[in-house]
């Protein structure tokens, strides 16, 4: 429908279409409303003007009726761009389970991409077609933003934080990727392609791609490296917290708080141990900020998503 108007991106995305009608109702009820209250200024201008040097008009006494009707009209109105608008920011905001997990640097200036299987790419983004692709995304050092407008992909990707970011693209193709948040001298270079591929060819991408190992076994490796293993141990023996099947988990804090062991929570603590202690252990473990990167940040992220909770009494012996 928009092919030929380039004002327009191409719809290909599932909740292009939903983003799209919102999009046209907000311009719709605007524009009706902007031309209704232009013609009736003019209208009443002409229709009220002053006939004669000594009118004097009757005064006006208010009506409760008319007020309450330019009320509610209005409120209802806005009503419905709420709705609406919440009905698709929460749709947006929930990636489906089983999507493909895909981690995404933003650093001046370029967009560096990683497949869980370890591929990596910059400035170019290889997608299977028909799948849910969910998008961590994080920044090595100013707030940029992810911007695929065919889409209708916008989130901002901010340093010191993860952002998720979701989307299923519909036809293939090759479609812009922009950053949408001005981030330096060269924000206006820092740009590349998502390509939309047939499953079948994905695979066949993704197994010629040269991978030095998935991502989880990169953060495997990091995590020998940084020494983390030396206190983080499966079995409950070590100095800090066993963190075999902690992804998703609620965590009991030493101030009684209990977080969700997210990709954010993950980082922090990789980051800036001391933000949150948990419950049962001291603070003593080094702060890990300026030492690993963002990639190798997602790559340990990526590792302790794969460990599968330990299956032994001592995992049991530390329920309350
Ligand atoms: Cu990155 Cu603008």
């Amino acid at each position: 429908m928009f092919k030929d108007l380039p004002l327009f991106p191409e719809q290909a995305s599932t909740i292009a279409k939903h983003v799209d009608a919102l999009y046209f109702y907000l311009v719709g009820v605007s524009g009706f409303f902007s031309i209704l209250i232009a013609g009736l200024v003019v209208y009443f201008a002409v229709k009220y003007r002053r006939r004669s040097e000594d009118e004097r008009p009757r005064p006006v006494l208010g009506s409760l009726g008319l007020e309450l009707l330019w009320v509610i009209i209005p409120f209802v109105i806005v009503m419905s761009f709420f709705a609406w608008g919440a009905n698709i920011f929460y749709a947006m905001s929930r990636p489906p389970a089983g999507s493909l997990d895909l981690y995404v640097v933003g650093k001046q200036w370029m967009w560096k991409f990683q497949h869980p299987t370890g591929q990596r790419e910059i400035n170019e983004l290889h997608i299977p077609i028909g799948r849910a692709v969910r998008l961590t995304l994080a920044s090595e050092d100013v707030i940029h933003s992810f911007y695929v407008p065919a889409f209708r992909v916008k989130s901002d990707v901010v340093p010191g934080r993860y952002r998720i970011a979701w989307f299923e693209a519909t036809r293939p193709g090759s479609y812009h990727l922009f950053c949408a948040e001005y981030c330096g001298t060269r924000h206006a270079g820092m740009r590349g392609r998502i390509v939309v591929m047939e499953p079948a060819a994905y695979e066949a991408w993704l197994s010629g791609g040269v991978t030095s190992g998935s991502l989880a076994a990169g953060g495997a490796k990091l995590f020998q490296q940084l020494g983390c293993n030396t206190c983080h141990r499966s079995d409950a023996s070590g100095r800090g917290p066993v963190l075999d099947g902690i992804f998703g988990k609620e965590v009991r804090l030493q101030s009684g708080d209990e977080v969700k062991a997210d990709e954010t929570y993950l980082r922090e603590s990789i980051v800036n141990p001391q933000a949150k202690i948990v419950q049962g252990y001291q603070p003593i473990m080094p702060l890990y900020q300026g030492m690993v990167n963002e990639d190798g940040l997602l790559q340990l992220i990526a590792y302790l998503k794969s460990l599968k909770p330990v299956e032994t009494e001592s995992a049991e012996g530390n329920q309350p």
